[in-house]
């Protein structure tokens, strides 16, 4: 008889299996509904057996709860960087560096050819086989734990395949979305009411920097592993290729498109290849990494800065095509800014119908000489928005529009300034002008502002239109029957989305600061202003020169702050926000807190608390928390796996603190 404990066992290895099959050698022997079959019969022993559930059984892939915030690791290695190659020639001077390396620098050396995938760089930690960490690649140094994100991607094995496997492998790779799973997404974003991603690497990083795992679990989010950082308890072999071979049959995904080029000519070959092919792939490269595949050789090499001497990326020149402007208007953002944006007849570009690209400025303009009705090169480079590189000046017709900045705006009518000293255009509408008080609206409840789940751009917008939002403040008047009564609002949404004001209102002070959209003014500066006068009052209080004594804020800064602050109307709406119940926890009495007007540091894995929390215990002290050690760093706090800022800190005989010692440091 097969106890429980031997049926689970066997039915998470025959899944695994399964899963391997089907995500990573994408060549599966049973169908989706047996897969089923064999996974509700491991969730029923499981729940029937909750002491038999593994790590790595495949039913905990999803289910993690949220978090706070994302953890930071501290690789045993560090992650490095490539160093980029632009032309053939650029190539040929780094084949000549290594080849000056080698035994023979005339022989021919070999490499290891990989389309470059254009996405995130993530570690994976196994121990013992079993996936114990995932982190991005952060500084290099230090990234942020996503393990419960990667858990949910399929094709990431939980538990390495064989035995013999060694105590400890790092294995590095790139997230990425397939251009597929890009166009779901963003067909699901549209449907919503937001904003399409700009592209897959963007949706990628997105997707893996969530809160909550279970939204990554939906996100179709794919890897490939392409290097090894630390490793115990195994023998390298000889060469990269026998490394991927290792890798794949450890059950890793690894590309099909990798290969070997014997010398740099033939290295060569298979850019002019990929280039060529690139359009046929399901993914984004954004061009091709040759690495020396003898890692004897590397070795000989090293690295120089954060790349190593043995690989380059060469580099696929941004995509162009050629198309019609039928059409050049101004778009209004947060700030008032008016963009010129050109309208195009869509054109096909780097993967994507391309039918607006930006203009920049009135100067961008007319330094280009752009005109309603050129015949214009888009360009769409990596990760921006695409924009007009040039003018097809020999196609220019005779009937061509010269665009002229609108005296009114565009959305509001009210009048458009231009500073001298400024390339860019405002509308001086504030919060009257529609398209500002939009995009004002939707900045206030984002994720680093108020972070008021569920609010998205389409509500904001359907707000507006039923004349329920007016300003920030009205959000928090409103009631689930205001909110049902909607156009697809169920009552539930309804009620979780007062839920979600109602907790919103417990917040920082920094958040609320970024919230209120002021010019220039970010998160990093939110925190600064926030740490530096610790109360509203005494920020509502203070003068251009009070604002200068801020880290971080300059002259220009202060300006915005004084301005934003000179207006009464932003003071009623700050008032009424705080009236509406928004608040956050006071700083420590007794001159504005016990660590009022130090500098911290954080570094290392803190125990039981995030980072972003122990900020938050910081700034409530009157703190401020900056990212690099210098003389003038007060305190580091260091936790478990402290590296060079640790090194820095004592060098320049910083105080270093644990956690309990800087809780008593505020307590005292
Ligand atoms: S190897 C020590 N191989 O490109 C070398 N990187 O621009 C580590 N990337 O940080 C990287 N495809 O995120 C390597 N086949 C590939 C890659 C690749 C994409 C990314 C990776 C890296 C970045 C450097």
């Amino acid at each position: 008889m097969t106890t429980a404990h031997e049926r689970a066992a066997q039915l998470r290895a025959e899944l695994a299996e399964h899963a391997h099959r089907y995500y990573v050698l994408d060549d599966p022997t049973v169908s989706d509904a047996d897969y089923d079959r064999l996974y509700r019969e491991l969730e029923a022993i499981e729940a029937e057996h909750p002491e038999l559930v593994t790590p790595d059984s495949p039913t905990q892939r999803v289910g993690a709860a949220p978090s706070g915030a994302f953890d930071p690791v501290t690789h045993r290695q560090p992650m490095q960087s490539l160093g980029n190659a632009f032309s053939a020639d650029e190539v040929r001077e780094f084949d000549a560096r290594v080849r000056k390396a080698a035994a023979d620098p005339e022989a021919p050396v070999a490499y290891a050819v990989e389309p470059k995938m254009d996405g995130l760089a993530v570690s994976l930690t196994y121990e013992a086989g079993v996936l114990t960490r995932a982190a991005t690649r952060g500084d290099g140094a230090t990234g942020e734990d996503v393990t419960a994100n990667i858990r949910t991607v399929r094709s990431v094995p939980l538990r390495l395949r064989g035995d013999d496997l060694p105590a400890l492998i790092e294995v590095r790779g790139e997230v990425f979305l397939p251009l597929d799973g890009f166009a779901a997404m963003n067909a699901a974003q549209a449907e919503q009411g937001n904003k399409p991603y700009v592209n897959p690497r963007n949706a990628a990083a997105g997707s893996l920097r969530q809160l909550d795992p279970n939204i990554t679990a939906q996100r179709p989010l794919a890897v490939f592993c392409y290097a090894l950082g630390a490793v115990e308890g195994y023998d390298l072999p000889a060469t990269h290729d026998a490394l991927l071979a290792q890798l794949a049959d450890w059950g890793l995904p690894v590309s099909q498109h990798n290969s070997i080029a014997e010398s740099i000519d033939a290295c060569l070959e298979h850019y002019t290849q990929l280039l060529d092919s690139r359009g046929a792939l399901p993914f984004e490269i954004d061009g091709v990494v040759y690495k020396v595949n003898d890692l004897a050789l590397r070795e000989e090499l090293g690295s120089v800065a954060r790349a190593p001497r043995w690989a380059v990326a060469h580099k696929f020149p941004a995509e162009e095509a050629t198309t019609t402007i039928e059409n050049i208007e101004f778009q209004v953002g947060r700030t008032g800014a008016l963009t010129p944006v050109a309208r195009l007849k869509p054109v096909f570009v780097g993967g994507v119908t391309v039918s607006n690209a930006t203009l920049h400025n009135m100067d961008e303009i007319a330094r280009k000489d752009v005109r309603v009705g050129d015949t214009v090169v888009i360009r769409r480079a990596g990760d921006v928005i695409p924009e007009v590189a040039r003018v097809v000046a020999d196609k220019r017709p005779d009937d061509t529009r010269l665009v002229e900045l609108p005296k009114a705006c565009p959305v509001c009518g009210s009048d458009v300034q231009r500073t001298e000293d400024e390339a860019v255009a405002r509308c001086t509408g504030g919060l009257v002008c529609l398209a500002q008080r939009e995009a004002a609206l939707r900045h206030f409840v984002s994720r680093g502002a108020m972070d008021i789940e569920g609010f998205g751009a389409k509500l904001v917008t359907a707000l507006i239109e039923a004349d329920l939002l007016h300003s920030p403040a009205d959000i928090y008047s409103l009631t689930a029957d205001q909110l049902a009564g909607l156009e697809r609002m169920g009552e539930k949404s309804a009620a979780n989305l007062v839920a979600a004001i109602e907790s919103s209102k417990q917040t920082t002070f920094a958040r609320f600061i970024f919230a209120l959209g002021i010019r220039e003014v970010g998160e990093v500066t939110g925190r600064s202003l926030a740490a530096h006068f610790g109360t509203l009052d005494a920020l509502l209080e203070a003068d251009q020169e009070a604002l200068e004594q801020v880290p971080d804020v300059g002259p220009v800064v202060a300006a915005h702050m004084q301005g934003f602050l000179a207006e009464q109307h932003n003071r009623d709406v700050i008032q009424a926000l705080v009236d509406a119940g928004v608040n956050w926890p006071a700083p420590k009495a007794g001159g504005g807190g016990a660590l009022q007007g130090k500098t911290l540091v954080i570094t290392g894995t803190l125990d039981g608390v995030s980072r972003d929390e122990a900020r938050a215990e910081i700034e409530a002290a009157g703190g401020r928390v900056t990212s690099s050690v210098s003389k003038k760093t007060d305190y580091l706090l260091a936790g478990e796996a402290a590296g060079s800022k640790l090194a820095k800190a004592e060098k320049l005989g910083v105080e270093v603190l644990d956690l309990a010692a800087l809780r008593a440091l505020i307590a005292a």
